[in-house]
């Protein structure tokens, strides 16, 4: 058994959203690996950080990422999912296509930094954010197989641009 679809990007990026449409529209189930996490772990991811560190919640978000590509669902990932090697092999060699969800830093950053779930972009001004956005671009390029641009487009149109090239 193997994922559907695994979408990656940065922070706001839309990939929860897009992943769910994506499920409801093709009747395969969504596995949103934040969720999971916080599932498993019993608590949110501030909290997650704050007791494990970010080590520890990448150390949970590696099992839920192997976990999830073995199942027949749509995956979306945590925008810091590209960081560690070990994930960007198993994206690799998931047999799944894989979608980079990309977006501008500068909108990207208005959409999370106040979100008090999101403790990374809590943490830097946008000079910040835009400097990890570019540090992980490469990874992102290097992990997937469809990029699309999201600019101005609704979830709904991003799931069709999706839907047309998969
Ligand atoms: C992170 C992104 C978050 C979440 C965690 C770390 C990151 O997911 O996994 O807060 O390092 O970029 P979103 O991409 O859904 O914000």
């Amino acid at each position: 058994m193997m994922a559907r679809l695994v979408l990656v990007g940065f922070m706001g990026a839309g990939k929860t959203t897009v992943g769910q449409l994506l499920a409801q529209n093709t009747g395969f189930r969504f596995t949103d690996l934040d969720q999971a996490i916080v599932e498993i772990a019993g608590r949110p991811i501030p909290d997650i950080f704050a007791a494990e560190g970010e080590a520890g919640f990448r150390r949970r978000e590696t099992e839920a990422l192997a976990q999830a590509l073995d199942q027949d669902v749509i995956v979306s990932t945590g925008g810091g999912i590209v960081t560690q090697a070990q994930n960007r092999a198993l994206l690799k060699a998931a047999g799944a296509p894989v979608v980079y969800l990309k977006a501008d830093p500068e909108v990207l950053y208005q959409r999370v930094y106040q979100d008090e779930n999101r403790p990374i972009a809590n943490s830097l001004d946008l000079s910040g954010f835009t400097a990890l956005a570019a540090e992980r671009e490469l990874f992102y390029h290097e992990v997937s197989d469809l990029v699309l641009t999201t600019a101005n487009l609704s979830p709904l149109e991003v799931m069709g641009g999706i839907l047309d090239e998969i």
